[in-house]
């Protein structure tokens, strides 16, 4: 072995251009197997899509693409038994792979990479990897929002106050809370149906950058793989990962409205609020207090939210210094992307267990309503609908609230005459008013709280599902 010999396999490769080796530190620094072999499926698809292209436009033989899809069969049946061996010597998922099929079967996995590049083939497996991934995502969020519809259906009527500044507001249901959680990830699931659109073109066919002098079909390989059309121009093909920070946008969004859920989880579990029970199973006891009983599965949602903010920020920035077309910047995509694939997909998986986990406590809510004069608002409304201008009801009631605070009852407990010294409109039809029942009933419209409105809107998200 002289000075020139390459030292590596993966030296090999490109051996002709180089006198020295790389070190151990370099290889390890500049290479990404270790993360981005979770990409092997999609590389495998794409490399028999690009095959079978080359193929019919007789750029390789038949023999070549028997030889090839026989290899890759082989390759695949040893990476699911896990008798792959991974190098670190090969850098990524694309050489390991193409290096163990030209082992498997000569020169026709050397003729694999013709009109390519690992540019565009890198470019193309995260796509395919993060289409996906945004499939398991939506039907994830799918499940978790049908067992949700079934916990807001049977909680359809059941009063807990509404807060605003975290102080009880008015009466709303259970329900009608659940349904608005509903919504945040209706709006979720469409983000990302529509990063989806953007994610699915496909790159290969850029090859390095400029595109390739072979007569390629690339209609044909978007077809093969499911993508929807090519990227237009061959720079931008390689270069960009916007849709990575799309899904990353999409992820962050979504899991700050998981987190808003479970900081009320948190809370509503708290003793002294102790709105919920949470199945023991989704949570856990402490080493040293023998009563605790901690929501860990809503506290770690809420604290690895964090994690997927940080990964759209390193998208952001890791893109926005570069130039065109490729540069090795972009090997830094995977993890970050990785992660909040994971976090989003775990988070998803868990709630949506979760959910029919939850049971509500009724009595209570109730209680909570009760020290909150949560039907304040009403009153005035009465008072408004007798002919008082809303202005003088409502400080009409705000003294009423201050009496009742002082005698510690609430203010349908206020005898009918104390009622009234606050306003000669007040008639003994007012407790109808002031009955939480009759509160939530009269919020009927499209929206609101009424248990027959919650019915409805359940009803209604059923169909659209
Ligand atoms: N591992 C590389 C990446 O993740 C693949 C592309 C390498 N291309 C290159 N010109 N070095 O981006």
């Amino acid at each position: 072995m002289n000075s020139t010999t390459p030292s590596s396999p993966s030296q090999y490769t490109w051996a002709g251009r180089f006198s020295e080796p790389m070190s151990d530190l370099v290889k390890r620094y500049t290479a990404s197997v270790d993360f981005d072999q979770r990409m092997w499926r999609q590389d495998i698809r794409g490399s028999l899509a690009h095959a079978k292209m080359l193929a019919r436009q007789g750029i390789i033989s038949a023999a070549d693409i028997a030889d090839i899809e026989r290899g890759m069969a082989q390759v695949i049946a040893e990476i699911e038994a896990g008798a792959f061996e991974w190098s670190l010597d090969l850098e990524d998922v694309h050489l390991n792979i193409e290096k163990r099929l030209t082992t498997l079967v000569g020169d026709a996995g050397k003729r694999l990479h013709t009109g390519r590049s690992r540019n565009d083939q890198v470019a193309t497996d995260i796509r395919l990897y993060l289409r996906d991934a945004i499939d398991a995502i939506l039907a994830l969020l799918k499940q978790f929002q049908s067992n949700l519809l079934d916990l807001a259906e049977r909680e359809a009527a059941t009063p807990m106050p509404g807060f605003t500044h975290l102080q009880v507001a008015q009466p709303i249901t259970f329900g009608h809370h659940l349904l608005a959680w509903f919504e945040m990830t209706r709006r979720d699931a469409e983000r990302f149906a529509d990063v989806r659109k953007r994610t699915n073109r496909l790159p290969l066919g850029a090859a390095a950058l400029a595109g390739t002098t072979y007569p390629i079909d690339r209609e044909f390989v978007a077809a093969e793989l499911g993508f929807e059309g090519v990227c237009e121009n061959s720079l931008d093909a390689v270069s960009d990962r916007d849709f990575a920070i799309e899904f990353c946008a999409a992820a962050a969004l979504l899991m700050m409205h998981f987190s808003r859920m479970s900081e009320e989880l948190v809370l509503w579990m708290t003793p002294r609020i102790g709105f919920v029970r949470i199945a023991d199973r989704f949570c856990t006891g402490s080493s040293i207090m023998p009563q605790k009983k901690n929501p860990d599965v809503p506290e770690l949602a809420r604290g690895k939210t964090g994690r997927v903010y940080g990964h759209l920020t390193t998208l952001l920035t890791l893109m926005k210094g570069q130039p065109l077309a490729y540069n090795k910047d972009n090997q830094e995509d995977k993890e970050p992307l990785f992660d909040a694939v994971d976090t989003v997909t775990d988070t998803l998986r868990i709630f949506a267990d979760m959910i029919p986990g939850i049971t509500a406590r009724p009595e209570n809510m109730r209680d909570a309503l009760r020290q909150g004069f949560a039907t304040a608002t009403d009153l005035a409304d009465y008072l408004v609908r007798k002919g008082l201008p809303f202005r003088d009801a409502h400080e009409a009631v705000g003294i009423a609230v201050r009496r009742a605070e002082e005698l510690g009852v609430d203010l349908p407990e206020l005898p009918l005459d104390v009622l009234k010294s606050f306003s000669p409109l007040v008639g003994d039809d007012v407790f109808s008013v002031l009955t939480v029942e009759g509160s939530l009933a009269s919020r009927n419209h499209i929206g609101g709280t009424a248990p027959d409105q919650v019915r409805s809107a359940i009803a209604r998200a059923r169909q659209r599902m």
